[in-house]
């Protein structure tokens, strides 16, 4: 049997993620690309991916796993094509990690008007902002899984005011977790910084639009940190423009990288980060990967699985 490594990548990247799974899974056979040849389809056990093209993983009649290198799988979910068998995600304490220290630079520099005093800067002027303490700042996480879950603690640790949404139940240390539809226009309207963890679903695609928008407290900021299109981006644009909202600070948007020309790259009001928020961390993954094709074939629990019916 054969593992298949597929994902869009610069092949220098590809190849260390093949070193990488060769030394922790010593003695596998490996494709790089889905086999034409019905033989060869017919060997492939595994196929490890990374946003890998729609329709790549038909054809392959004894696959048993799909682990998925990214942690959110809405792309692989909206292509129709992909085979019904077990479908893990890629869940790492080094990409909680990494969210962690994004989530806290943007909340950071919202806090004591970091981004401001850039403009400042660039404008030459001196003018000393107002300075709160962390606990006087409400931040609202949204999404209370893996990355949301660790990013809302990190943020409580520092002292701020943090509250949670998901839609189960949760608890937190130092976080005040809400759950359900009734909990989130109260949540959305206390919070001075809302940052977005959800995965894309189809409950949650465009779940910042104006009405949304409109129920943030006047003057708040939007960290987006999940999937562009859980945002009407033109609806945001309005927020901006009218002072509904003061800051947005965005690593995804609904396509990707950011078109030339899109009016987010000029905005002055826009932070853009290129979708680089928490990258899958090769080093560790490789061990994820390792541990559940071993549960595999052990006939033991696999790790990490996604539940397609509800999208995540
Ligand atoms: P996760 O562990 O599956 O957590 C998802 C959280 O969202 C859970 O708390 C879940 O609630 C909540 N949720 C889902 N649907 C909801 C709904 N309709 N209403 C309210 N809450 C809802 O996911 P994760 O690992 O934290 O990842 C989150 C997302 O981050 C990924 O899907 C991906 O899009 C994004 N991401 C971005 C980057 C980047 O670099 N920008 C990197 C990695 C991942 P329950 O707990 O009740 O199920
Ligand atoms: C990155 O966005 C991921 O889902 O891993």
């Amino acid at each position: 049997m054969s593992l298949l490594l597929s994902g869009r990548w610069p092949d220098a990247e590809r190849d260390q993620w093949l070193s990488l799974l060769r030394a922790a899974l010593p003695g596998e056979t490996w494709l790089l690309s889905p086999p034409g040849d019905p033989g060869q389809a017919a060997e492939v056990e595994v196929a490890i991916v990374a946003n890998p093209l729609p329709g790549s993983l038909n054809d392959l009649p004894n696959l048993r796993l799909i682990q998925s290198l990214w942690a959110g799988v809405d792309r692989l979910l909206q292509d129709q094509t992909m085979p019904a068998v077990p479908l893990a995600r890629m869940v790492d304490p080094a990409m909680n990690e990494a969210m962690a220290q994004t989530a806290l630079w943007a909340v950071l520099s919202l806090h004591r008007g970091f981004f401001d005093l850039q403009e400042q800067q660039r404008a030459g002027l001196w003018r000393q902002p107002r300075q709160l303490r962390a606990a006087e700042w409400r931040v609202l996480v949204l999404g209370l899984g893996e990355l949301g879950g660790r990013v809302a603690q990190t943020l409580a640790v520092q002292g701020y005011a943090v509250s949670g949404w998901s839609r189960r139940a949760a608890s937190l240390v130092g976080v005040d977790c809400q759950q359900g539809q009734a909990a989130l226009v109260p949540a959305l309207a206390r919070a001075d910084v809302v940052v977005n963890l959800l995965p894309l679903t189809e409950l949650t695609q465009d779940f910042f639009n104006a009405t949304s928008l409109a129920a943030m407290k006047r003057g708040a900021s939007l960290v987006n940190l999940a999937r562009g299109a859980h945002i009407v981006e033109s609806d945001l644009l309005t927020a901006l423009d009218s002072g509904q909202l003061s800051r947005a600070v965005l690593d995804v948007f609904v396509h990707e990288p950011l078109p030339d020309g899109h009016r987010f790259w000029t905005h002055p009001k826009v932070t853009i980060l290129p979708h680089c928020a928490a990258q899958t961390d090769a080093r560790s993954a490789v061990a994820v990967v390792a541990e559940n094709l071993r549960a595999l074939r052990a006939g033991l629990p696999l790790q990490h699985l996604v539940q397609r019916e509800r999208g995540y």
